[in-house]
């Protein structure tokens, strides 16, 4: 798809359709299409029900116009409008326009801005994913929009948008992959791939190099399955001397059967979403590759892939993971935060200034906060403000929970060991965090979000459709090219 701007008469484009956006209530910006034209809208109005609430989308034919196919999109109430509110009504626009076999479109808003038209950018790229790879009865010539021109639109935010949206996409077509074309191997090979054609450096670590590095919290969890565990550290380092250092941690868990600690059928299913976070730090090094910030930025992966079998690893194991501390294991299901141990233990090392990870880590997250928002946990009140901030832009609902109880800390400090995996049945997204500040270098500044619920979309909605979702990969781009 090809995203353009126009800053002159939109009848100079030759483009015989048109979609404008629409606050509730106010039809002032159909003047851009013409006199004539706005006028027949209007009257062709009169008895359509169309308020411009959210969601709403008119199709209005106009045979022998110069504009001969308009479509209206309902944006809501003005004052109510975010920038996701721009990205979900072209995300519908475009479907709309595909489904129509419509293949280029003028596309007029409201109101525009460099941020706008970035949004708008996102929406229709965001909108416009599908994975029917699998599906060998697709439609012979697929329709496809293949122009989309904005109107008045800020050409470099647009080309912005783009990057951030295809990188999203491509996060999302990799969460999609099932187990048995993604495992620790494959995902590691698709790094590599990744870091060629951007030009990224990027070292993969084995089995045997990541216990001879002391790994043996990520080499346990991967010891069960008949593809051994990878590591995988990308970077990005930018002409010049750095601002600043920045780490990206996601777990990458490439499928989670549960481990001896089995889940139920019900519960196993959708578990190649578990690769999330690591899928999100390919995205993520994808756009900042191409976007070239005066930030060093690496991005960790620690793939396994958690199976039950005679050389799993087990209730009762302790396990020394890379800063030295040790580990007991009450359940081989809570193996997220074993690997990420290691991952961040190794992301310490590199000296950064700040840690981002991202992880399906908990269940108990989603029961807290549904699944539509990421839980927020930080040692630093400024860098967590920050990336709440940023989320609010691009629509990533994150939402702060708190880490300074002390008797729920108390939890995982039982046994034998230095840490247990566990923490109990209550605040459990708290206490997998608590686990996760254990294995973050001193001094330096960390956020964890819990993508377990927002990784993955049961339903289509606005810009996501069923299935991975790419959460995460906006939010911390956004975030690096702002430091
Ligand atoms: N990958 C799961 C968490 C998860 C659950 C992600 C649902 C997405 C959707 C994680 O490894 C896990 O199994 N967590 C356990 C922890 C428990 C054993 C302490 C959970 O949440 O039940
Ligand atoms: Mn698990
Ligand atoms: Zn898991």
């Amino acid at each position: 798809m090809d995203i353009k701007s126009y800053a002159g008469d939109i009848k100079e484009t030759g483009i015989k359709s048109a979609v404008v956006l629409l606050f509730e209530g106010d039809l002032r910006p159909l003047s851009r299409l013409g006199r004539g034209v706005s006028a027949k809208v209007k009257r062709a109005l009169e008895s359509l029900d169309f308020k411009g609430k959210e969601g709403q989308l008119e199709k209005i034919p106009l045979p022998g116009q110069r504009i001969e196919l308009v479509y209206l999109v309902g944006l809501g109430k003005k004052d109510k409008v975010t920038l996701d509110t721009y990205r979900r009504a072209v995300a519908l626009a475009v479907k709309r326009l595909k489904k129509d076999g419509v293949e280029e479109a003028v596309v007029i808003s409201p109101k525009i801005d460099a941020k706008i038209s970035q949004a708008l950018a996102e929406g229709a790229v965001l909108g416009d994913y599908t994975f029917d790879k699998y599906k060998t009865s697709r439609e012979k010539e697929k329709k496809e929009v293949k122009e989309l021109v904005f109107h008045k639109a800020d050409e470099s935010a647009l080309k912005k948008g783009v990057i951030l949206a295809e990188a999203q996409n491509y996060a999302r077509s990799l969460v999609n992959e099932p187990g048995n074309v993604i495992n620790p191997i494959t995902l590691a090979e698709e790094a590599k791939r990744l870091a060629k054609e951007y030009k990224l450096q990027c070292k993969v670590y084995d089995e045997k190099e990541i216990q001879d590095m002391g790994m043996l919290a990520l080499w346990s969890v991967g010891k069960g399955s008949a593809t051994p565990p990878r590591f995988i550290h990308l970077a990005y380092k930018p002409r010049g001397k750095p601002k600043d250092r920045i780490v990206i941690v996601g777990k990458g868990l490439t499928f989670d059967s549960g481990g001896l600690n089995i889940k139920p059928g019900d519960y196993m299913r959708t578990m190649k979403m578990d690769k999330s976070g690591a899928c999100a730090v390919l995205g993520i090094m994808k756009a900042i590759a191409q976007l070239k910030p005066k930030v060093e930025v690496h991005g960790i992966i620690g793939a396994a892939e958690n199976m039950p079998s005679g050389t799993a690893y087990r209730p009762d194991d302790i396990i020394r993971a890379k800063n030295g501390k040790y580990i007991e294991i009450d359940n081989t299901d809570a193996e997220g935060r074993v690997t990420l141990a290691d991952a961040l233990s190794y992301a310490s090392e590199l000296k950064p200034s700040r840690i981002i990870d991202m992880a399906t880590l908990t269940g108990a997250c989603m029961v807290a906060l549904g699944e539509y928002t990421a839980g927020l946990f930080t040692n630093s009140e400024k860098l967590g403000n920050e990336i709440k901030e940023i989320a609010r832009e691009t629509g990533e609902r994150v939402w702060e929970l708190p880490m300074d109880d002390e008797r729920l800390r108390k939890k995982i400090k039982k046994g034998p060991a230095d840490v247990v995996n566990t923490g109990g049945r209550y605040g459990g997204a708290i206490t997998a965090a608590m686990f996760l500040e254990e294995f973050v270098g001193e001094g330096i500044e960390w956020v964890h979000l819990d993508i377990a619920g927002p990784a993955w979309s049961r339903e289509d909605y606005g810009y996501y459709t069923q299935g991975g979702t790419g959460f995460g990969v906006r939010t911390c781009v956004e975030y690096i090219m702002r430091l």
